[in-house]
Formats: structure tokens, C-alpha cells, sequence
């Protein structure tokens, strides 16, 4: 059985660390992770958190005021390609909703992009580089009510 629902902090470092950080030295805690607007999703099969994702609320001059950041999306390897990120993203958007927040953001990983598009997300300028990682591209989504 599938199951999804916010999380702690704490409970996303265990997928982060093993599919985000996976040999780096990197943190795998985000500064944000306990603000009280931020919140963290987490969809569970038989139980066992399979997939990760944190929201943060934001000031980015390039988006709207009413404003989150995606952050910390991993689904465990083995359950890839599964349509669990996809309803992640889907149930996060019901929860920004409900918040009338107006735009969401991202900074991509280059292999991740095509899973963003998928949902609706638009590439926003060039590519830049994040040291250990590589690059990376903007994307945005615009909530539509
Ligand atoms: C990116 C990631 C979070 C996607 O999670 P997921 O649970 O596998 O995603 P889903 O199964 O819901 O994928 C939904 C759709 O997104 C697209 N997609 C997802 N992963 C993709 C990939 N590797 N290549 C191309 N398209 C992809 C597909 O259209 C897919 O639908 P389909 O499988 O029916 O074709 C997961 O692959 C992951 O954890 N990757 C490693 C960490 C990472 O890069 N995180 C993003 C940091 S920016």
C-alpha cells in the first residue's frame, strides 16, 4: 500500500544522504529544513519511506511573491520510474494550494530535468554548475487556481 504525508526534517536525511549525496561531501541538511513554513513529504510503500521531498518558503526576486522552493526530491534508487515522485509532486501541489502560494521553484540536476518538465515545470536561463554535482538548470511552475 502507498501512502503519503509530511514528514520531519530529520526523516528525509537517511534518502537524502543515500540518493542526493551518495559520494560527497555535501550536506544532506538543508538551512531551512525546521523554518515553520517549511514542510517535508514523504510517500511510503508497505510502510517504508520510498521518497523524499522538502518545501521552502522563499524570497526569489525572479518569482512571484507567494513563493516556495522544491528542494531534497529522491526517490530510493531501486524504486525509480515507479510514478512515485510524480505523486509527491502532485500532493505537494494540493498542500501549496491550500496555502495560496502562487509559484514554485527549483534548481534542477541536469539528469532530473526531464522528471520536472514532466510535471509541468519550465526551464527559466542557463545552465550554472554546483561544485561535486555538475549542472544544474532553474525551473519554475506557475500554480494555477
Ligand atoms: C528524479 C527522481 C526524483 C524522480 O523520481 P521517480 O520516483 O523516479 O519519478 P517518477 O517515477 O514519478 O517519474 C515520473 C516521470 O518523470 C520522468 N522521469 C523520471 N525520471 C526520469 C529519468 N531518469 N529520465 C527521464 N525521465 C524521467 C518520466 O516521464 C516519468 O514518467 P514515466 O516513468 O512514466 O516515463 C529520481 O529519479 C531520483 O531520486 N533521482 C536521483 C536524485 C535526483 O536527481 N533528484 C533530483 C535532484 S534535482
Amino acid at each position: 500500500m502507498v501512502e503519503i504525508h509530511e514528514i520531519t526534517a530529520e526523516e528525509t536525511y537517511l534518502i537524502r544522504k543515500e540518493v542526493l549525496r551518495k559520494n560527497m561531501d555535501l550536506p544532506f541538511q538543508f538551512s531551512g529544513d525546521h523554518d515553520k513554513d517549511t514542510f517535508h513529504l514523504g510517500l511510503f510503500e508497505s510502510k517504508k519511506l520510498i521518497s523524499v521531498v522538502s518545501f521552502m518558503k522563499t524570497n526569489n526576486h525572479l518569482f512571484l511573491k507567494d513563493q516556495y522552493q522544491l528542494r531534497g526530491m529522491a526517490t530510493l534508487e531501486c524504486f525509480q520510474r515507479k510514478g512515485y515522485g510524480k505523486m509527491l509532486i502532485s500532493r505537494a501541489e494540493k498542500i501549496l494550494k491550500k496555502n495560496k502560494v502562487k509559484e514554485v521553484w527549483c534548481n534542477s540536476r541536469i539528469v532530473a530535468l526531464d522528471f520536472y518538465t514532466e510535471q509541468g515545470f519550465q526551464i527559466i536561463g542557463e545552465e550554472f554548475q554546483i561544485s561535486q554535482i555538475g549542472g544544474h538548470f532553474m525551473l519554475n511552475k506557475k500554480i494555477l487556481y
